[in-house]
């Protein structure tokens, strides 16, 4: 049974009904392009083949019940406050609302909830609501393009949630393209998609961390961004230079987490030429880069997916690795020759292991993974 079929299953099982829509939607690995989407700057993710699928038949009442596969069931009613719900259902609440807000008619509902994204960093959250949002917008008859879409995810995420995340995640996952990297300018939020080579795997390293405080730290990161930005009168670090920095008195943190923001944009520009050109070697070697540039300037690698990026690295047939998404723990990605995929996936999972100061609290896992599309209706088919 595939995820969607689950979904309509749980459906059944939990509500007696059977779905009026069915909607999926991916997680994500980013190649590159690391705490710059709040920066308005540039990011290079890809779709992949974990997601999240969501079952729904409309209710005759303003009620919502909703059991999800992991996380049991949970209700409330439509004009309830989304801050009334807890864990996972304060995504599947705050899309109703943002959705409300937006001018889409909600009405009461059933769901169910099935989701197969392993770990963290691979973007579940996003992909739960981007899932959520396409299946009630086709509840509704909307069409909502993906871009505002994924401007409703990150709403809730803002207004809802509270963390102050960028839009990569959501975007990707509403907006992505089966066998393509996706270059986003989060500034415009023009997406260029660019296939991959086929010369190339990329790799999920999972490496079964977690790690507490990601929030208040990734806040804190944004909140220094935004204090340099402010200090050269820009309207954000897309807009500064390397040069502009110099001369400037700036906390000494600041001024590094600015000059990892500023090189990260010039290599995910250069890591999608790359891409475009079919220069894997460039595009690894600028997927090291960046990794680096995390670990040294903004310090948000963890301990965990920097064994996991070092022992990838001197693997046959990898070409880069790097922690993906808001780091400290979770999964990073390798890109690897498509010959020696099978081989580096078998000798990362016999040697990885976490180190002590951040052991793995479920088994790691290595996945070679192809881009996918983003966010669609699987039920009704057109
Ligand atoms: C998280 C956020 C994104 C982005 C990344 C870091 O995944 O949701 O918006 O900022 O961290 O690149």
């Amino acid at each position: 049974m595939n995820l969607n079929e689950a979904a309509a299953s749980l459906l059944g099982a939990a509500c007696g009904s059977a779905p009026t829509v069915v909607a999926r939607a991916p997680g994500r690995v980013n190649l590159i392009g690391d705490h710059t989407d709040y920066n308005d700057g540039f990011v290079f993710p890809m779709a992949i083949p974990f997601g999240t699928a969501v079952a729904i038949s409309p209710r005759t009442d303003r009620h919502i019940t909703a059991v999800s596969e992991r996380f049991g069931s949970v209700s409330f009613a439509l004009n309830d406050s989304p801050t009334t719900s807890e864990g996972w259902a304060r995504y599947l609440h705050g899309m109703v609302w943002a959705l409300t807000n937006h001018g889409v008619n909600v009405t009461g509902f059933d769901a169910a909830v099935v989701s197969d994204i392993p770990g963290s960093s691979l973007s579940s959250s996003a992909a739960l609501e981007m899932a959520i949002g396409t299946a009630l917008a086709a509840l509704a008859d909307e069409q909502i393009p993906p871009a505002a879409l994924a401007q409703l995810g990150q709403r809730v995420e803002h207004e809802v949630i509270g963390v102050p995340v960028g839009i990569m995640d959501q975007l990707i996952s509403a907006a992505g393209v089966a066998g393509c990297a996706s270059l986003i300018d989060c500034r415009t939020l023009e997406i260029d998609h660019s296939p991959l080579p086929d010369t190339v795997r990329v790799v999920v390293l999972d490496t079964g961390t977690r790690r507490g405080l990601v929030d208040s730290e990734y806040a804190a990161r944004r909140a220094a961004c935004e204090r340099v930005a402010s200090a050269l009168a820009a309207p954000a670090l897309r807009d500064v230079t390397l040069a502009d920095l110099q001369g400037v008195d700036l906390d000494p943190t600041d001024r590094r987490r600015a000059m990892h923001v500023i090189t990260e944009n010039e290599r995910t520009l250069g890591a999608a030429a790359c891409a475009q050109g079919g220069d894997a070697v460039g595009l690894g070697q600028l997927m090291n880069a960046s990794h680096e540039s995390l670990h040294d300037l903004f310090e948000v690698t963890g301990p965990a997916p920097d064994v996991a990026v070092r022992l990838a690295r001197k693997l046959d047939g990898c070409l880069g690795a790097r922690m993906t998404g808001a780091g400290f723990a979770g999964a990073a990605v390798a890109l690897v020759e498509t010959d020696a995929a099978d081989h580096f996936v078998a000798e990362m999972t016999a040697r990885f292991v976490a180190p002590p100061s951040q052991p793995s609290t479920e088994p790691p896992a290595f996945h070679v993974v192809w881009p996918v599309r983003g966010a669609h209706v699987v039920q009704p088919t057109a």
